[in-house]
């Protein structure tokens, strides 16, 4: 395991961004830099922190961990759907096709949980029972396991401030977001990647509680962009401890960015106005985090490296695009 000490020495000299001149214009994400070059988009997945679609701070190693998982995924899954990877010529590089994307973010559930507003356990407390158009059960329990995965679909940075909108299958449709064809392509390739991801997940001691997939075309054919399967997009909770827990009425032993959510929950910040300053040990524990999960899921070591790795990344990339 990785020790404190390195994570905080490299604290200075995290990848913020990416300033590469040579590939043209750079535009930024949250999360990740990229650029376009004709049908490629070459994405760099920094140590941004994002959550409640706000910046954070960085944490050392985690656009590697991102980068590095969703490449395993998107190779592991590529029977389901076609994806967006053409390489990866270094661990926080992506190189992939350039598609239209689709602006709807394809949100699946396992489970009924969740703090953030657009949770469907919020609603569900407040008593709704038709939530996103589809209708819930009487008696579910926080952390339930649903009798099946649903998909609560909501717009991609469209909503108002940003922040992603709730919507139904129905309007979606009816506003002519997606017509009717394609999105069902949506859904049964979104149901599909996350059967796979649930089975490869619990072989491997985590259950995925839910996740985000995005989708575009490329030439017009429907192709998964962006990341999957990683800390940032999906939850993951401890398989071996969550009955137990949850009969008991404990919380899952979460391990994604639900952590990070609750450190400031607790401190009174749900997205609004100024966070409060990541403490360094939230840090230190965030980075330990992602470097477990990615060595959970893949069976892999992470290789630790040395910051800074602006330079390592330029490189591989002028070398890939020769
Ligand atoms: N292959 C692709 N083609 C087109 N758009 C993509 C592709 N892969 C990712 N994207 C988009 O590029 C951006 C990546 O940056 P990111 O930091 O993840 O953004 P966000 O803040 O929206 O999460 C996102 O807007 C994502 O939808
Ligand atoms: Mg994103």
């Amino acid at each position: 395991m990785i020790q404190s000490q390195s994570i905080l020495k490299s604290l200075p000299h995290v990848l913020k961004t990416v300033d590469i001149p040579a590939l043209g214009k750079k535009i930024q994400g949250k999360v990740r830099d990229f650029y376009i070059k004709g049908d490629k988009r070459i994405l760099v997945t920094t140590d941004r922190q994002s959550a409640f679609d706000v910046i954070l701070g960085c944490i050392p190693y985690k656009g590697s961990v991102l980068n590095l998982l969703s490449a395993f995924w998107f190779e592991k899954t590529e029977h389901i759907v076609p994806n967006h990877m053409i390489a990866s010529p270094d661990s926080n590089v992506l190189i992939g096709k350039n598609c239209d994307p689709i602006p709807v973010e394809m949100v699946v559930r396992g489970y009924i949980s969740g703090v953030t507003n657009t949770s469907i356990w919020g609603s569900y407390q407040k008593g709704e029972r038709i939530i996103y158009g589809l209708s819930f059960p009487e008696g579910l329990k926080k952390n339930q396991k649903l009798s099946t995965p649903v998909i609560t679909p909501t717009t991609h940075g469209g909503g108002k401030g940003g922040h992603d909108e709730r919507l139904t299958k129905e309007q979606i449709i009816e506003r002519k977001i997606v017509d009717k064809k394609l999105y069902e392509q949506m859904e049964k390739a979104a149901l599909a990647l996350f059967d796979f991801g649930s089975k490869l997940c619990n072989k491997r001691g985590l259950i995925l509680v839910d996740t985000k997939y995005e989708f575009g075309l490329y030439k017009g054919k429907l192709t998964l962009i962006d990341e999957i399967h990683t800390p940032d997009s999906s939850r993951f909770w401890i398989g071996k401890t969550y009955l137990s827990r949850f009969k008991k009425g404990l919380e899952p032993e979460n391990f994604d960015k639900e952590f990070l959510r609750l450190w400031y929950a607790k401190r009174g910040y749900k997205g609004d106005g100024k966070p409060p300053e990541m403490a360094k040990q939230l840090i230190v524990d965030l980075a330990k985090r992602y470097i477990a999960v990615y060595e959970k899921i893949t069976g892999k070591k992470f290789k630790v490296y040395k910051y800074p790795i602006e330079e390592r990344i330029e490189k591989a990339i002028l070398s890939y695009e020769k």
